[in-house]
């Protein structure tokens, strides 16, 4: 076959399989890589707006969401929510924190009571740990990573948060994913990373193995809430922490 035919070939394979990509996330089904190498198509450089597929159809092209160009932005896009009925219990909306740039984000499940009442993500206890995940495991500041939660606004009594809440805030996570373009996500727990990979797998089978979240790499581990129940599992958790360290090193080598 001639050079050119073959390219012709090629460019059609591959405007196809956008296609059937694009297709496939607009109905909610997501990458997800089980090796233990992490998946190397980091959409990092490209112009491709994760909010493409199924969140336009929740924010229109024309709404602030979607148009926010800064975190600051999408901040005020969010403004006074009630778009759930968390809304009623909340003191602060709790939206994220750190470095808007960073290379490293982590994604929590929902405000706790000193989060709400601080309006920051993991400050209590839990945040504690984390903290000293990043500081004392990871040798970084909780400056120099990203942090947020899957929902902005506490649930009672810390309950878990309910699909509809989930469904409500999961596209403002989503566009803060969009504009911190992190090179890694640690998603901590199983809501984060059920609501990302968009599985029902529990977080003992997703954990300690690299996925995908459109490009990005992302490694699930046990959320810090559970390790305080569970102090026995804080070596799993170190065991996928590494492989982050390690990831991050190879890549700024
Ligand atoms: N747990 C979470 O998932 N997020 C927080 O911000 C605090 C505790």
């Amino acid at each position: 076959m001639p050079v050119s035919s073959e390219r012709e070939e090629l460019a059609t394979l591959v405007t196809s399989l956008r296609r059937h990509l694009q297709r496939q996330d607009r109905v909610g089904i997501r990458f997800l890589c089980q090796g233990e190498s992490p998946p190397t198509d980091s959409l990092r450089d490209t112009d491709v707006n994760l909010l493409s597929g199924t969140e336009t159809d929740l924010f229109s092209n024309s709404s602030e969401t979607y148009k926010a160009k800064t975190l600051e932005e999408l901040r005020a896009a969010i403004g006074d929510c009630q778009r759930c009925k968390l809304w009623s219990g909340r003191t602060h909306i709790v939206f994220g924190v750190g470095n808007p740039k960073a290379k490293l984000m982590f994604i929590g499940e929902g405000p706790g009571r000193d989060e709400d009442l601080q309006g920051e993500p993991f400050v209590g206890r839990a945040g504690q740990l984390l903290t000293d995940i990043i500081t004392k495991g990871m040798g970084l500041r909780r400056e120099d990573v990203y942090i947020a939660n899957v929902v902005k606004c506490r649930p009672p009594e810390n309950r878990n948060p309910e699909p509809d809440e989930v469904a409500s805030c999961e596209p403002f996570l989503k566009k803060q994913i969009d504009l911190v373009r992190p090179e890694i996500i640690i998603a901590l727990g199983k809501f984060a990373v059920q609501a990302l990979l968009q599985t029902k797998a529990p977080i003992t089978k997703l954990r300690g193995h690299w996925h995908s979240y459109h490009g990005i790499k992302l490694m699930p581990t046990f959320h810090p809430a559970y390790l305080l129940r569970n102090p026995g599992d804080k070596k799993l958790v170190w065991q996928d922490i590494k492989k982050v360290i390690n990831e991050m090193a190879g890549s700024s080598a």
